[in-house]
């Protein structure tokens, strides 16, 4: 096969959900289709249930299990899928906002009982951003839910993107009967069955009787009528405007009884995108281009303590990767070559000798050789952008625990953040560290690790703070004045720029009146 060929066939894209929609059950669904697992229940969820905060045999185990779930590849039909799987809980949300810029594609899915919950709303954000295109999986017809065209009402107003159904369901919950799918124009019929695909039935004219001998009259009917309300309310599908990420096509089904499932996937590897192109600071990045490029948007580490080994995930953004050739680490201005670079198949961690566009390496760091964001190419000085950083919502200072441990301590800090885990500010006023998280349980995943993989300990003083937000004007003098105003809450990030620490709505708000010709942002990116 041609390298265009190689990289035509490639989708990658990650499954996003509100905890509890289905995200593990449909993950496990695809997995099934593609052959790389053969029965149900075999994947396992990269979720920490809401119940382990204090469970720390949870949370190691979670690590565990989620390295080997992080990228699922299959074949399927002339596809080759790469799925990357997000962490579902919400304490963990900045490490799915960074896997959200390694694919080239995104499918929601919606519990239909619940319709849009918060954390799909936050999620769909970054797809905006990023124009993304998304496709919705509305889970969970078997049981009673809420009237299909509301829920569509509901994405176009909570999530921002028009919508097009391209499944339709006949009923729900008890009466249940199936989907009639306008893209195919065949009729699926329900069966609840854990396992198996149910067959489907060609339907080119819908006025035909034999509907009414499949469904009945009622349902016969009423599946008319809504399917000529769906075709007089939606335009048609057009799949260019799916691509540019302005519309959704919508499937409905049940995860969990494999219904729906099909259509979806069948669909999918039809429309969604191959790897598209990348913007990089210097230029865009054409994923057809011989030359590899590629950066690493995670990093996990391993969870044995006593070897501080990771493994760098890195998006292929142009060409084809090998094993054994000499690339270039851009930040450390070297070249490195690596001779056990692993892919992700069917669940399953190998060694690859090459990897192309679109697809996912491992590649194994014991000396903290890499940092997310960070770009490797065949030689050009190439940075890729769009990894942003999020205003943290919840703020500690961190203070070392043990004086005879400051440099573990001050390692183990570094390396955490440069895996992502956290932000840091250092207050330039006072010199202390400030950690910034997503939620609560990643103050004590930090601390945990801190001990337990680099033996210092520490300890958490509160800050009352409410947002990060990242200042830039063009009027120097005002902001130099700005700094000098508000010195007590100025800090650095990681990356040296200057952060204003507003420790309320209201102290934000006057700072933007009395400053304006300052820009305050609350993602790291703008
Ligand atoms: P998540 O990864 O998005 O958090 O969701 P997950 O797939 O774990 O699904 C959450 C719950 O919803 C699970 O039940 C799962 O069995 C159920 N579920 C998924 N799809 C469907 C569906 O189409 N219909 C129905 N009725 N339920 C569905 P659980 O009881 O929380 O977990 P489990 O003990 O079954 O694993």
């Amino acid at each position: 096969m041609t390298l265009e060929e190689e990289i035509r066939r490639r989708r990658t894209f990650a499954i996003i959900s509100h905890p509890d929609a289905g995200k593990t059950t449909l993950t496990e669904k695809l997995l099934l289709f593609g052959g790389a697992i053969h029965v149900a229940g075999a994947v396992k969820s990269n979720k920490i249930k809401k119940t382990a905060t204090s469970d720390w045999m949870e949370i190691e185990k979670q690590r565990g299990i989620s390295v080997a779930t992080s990228v699922m590849g299959f074949e399927y039909r002339d596809f080759k899928i790469n799925i990357l799987d997000t962490p579902g809980h919400q304490d963990f949300a900045e490490d799915t906002f960074r896997t959200l810029t390694a694919v080239d594609s995104v499918i929601i899915v919606i519990d239909s009982a619940k319709g849009v919950e918060t954390q799909t709303r936050k999620l769909m954000q970054v797809c905006r951003m990023r124009k993304t295109p998304v496709m919705v999986f509305m889970n969970k017809m078997d049981r009673e839910g809420r009237d299909p065209f509301d829920l569509l009402d509901e994405i176009e107003a909570e999530l921002g993107i028009k919508v097009r159904p391209l499944t339709w369901p006949i009923n729900m919950g008890f009466s249940f009967k199936g989907v009639y799918n306008i893209y195919r124009k065949n009729l699926n019929l329900y069966t609840p069955n854990k396992q198996t695909v149910s067959e489907t039935v060609e339907f080119n004219d819908l006025k035909s009787k034999e509907l009414e001998a499949l469904i009945g009259e009622k349902d016969a009917s009423k599946l008319r009528d809504d399917l000529e309300l769906v075709n007089g309310v939606y335009p048609d599908f057009d799949v260019k405007e799916y691509l540019a990420g302005d519309l959704a096509p919508v499937f409905f089904g049940s995860a969990l009884n494999t219904f729906g499932v099909k259509e979806l996937l069948d669909c999918f590897v039809e429309i969604a995108p191959s790897p598209r192109p990348v913007q990089a600071v210097e230029r865009v990045v054409e994923p057809m281009e011989p030359a590899f490029t590629g950066f690493v948007f995670k990093i996990h580490a391993n969870m044995d303590p006593n070897h501080r080994s990771c493994i760098a995930f890195v998006k292929i953004c142009s060409g084809k990767f090998e094993r054994n050739v000499n690339y270039k680490h851009v930040r450390l201005g070297k070249m490195m070559k690596f001779s056990a670079p692993t892919a992700f198949m069917a669940q399953k961690k190998e060694t690859v000798d090459e990897a192309f566009a679109g697809d996912i390496v491992g590649l194994p760091d014991n000396g903290g050789t890499f940092k997310i964001g960070d770009s490797l190419s065949s030689g050009e000085n190439i940075h890729f952008k769009g990894l942003p950083s999020f205003s943290p919502e919840m703020f500690k200072y961190i203070e070392n625990d043990d004086p005879m441990k400051q440099k573990q301590l001050q390692k183990g800090i570094d390396q955490l953040m440069d895996e992502g885990v956290a932000q840091l500010f250092i207050n330039q006023f006072n010199g202390r560290k400030i950690i910034g998280t997503v939620g609560q349980l990643q103050f004590e995943v930090i601390q945990y690790r801190l001990l337990h993989e680099y033996n210092a300990q520490c300890r958490w003083e509160p800050i009352r703070l409410y947002k990060a937000c990242w200042i830039e004007s063009d009027d120097a003098a005002e902001l130099e004045n700005f700094k000098k105003r508000k010195y007590q809450f100025m800090a650095k990030d990681k990356e040296g720029r200057d952060v204003f620490l507003a420790d309320s709505q209201f102290v934000l708000d006057m700072a933007q009146e009395d400053f304006k010709h300052i820009r305050f942002h609350f993602t790291s990116e703008f």
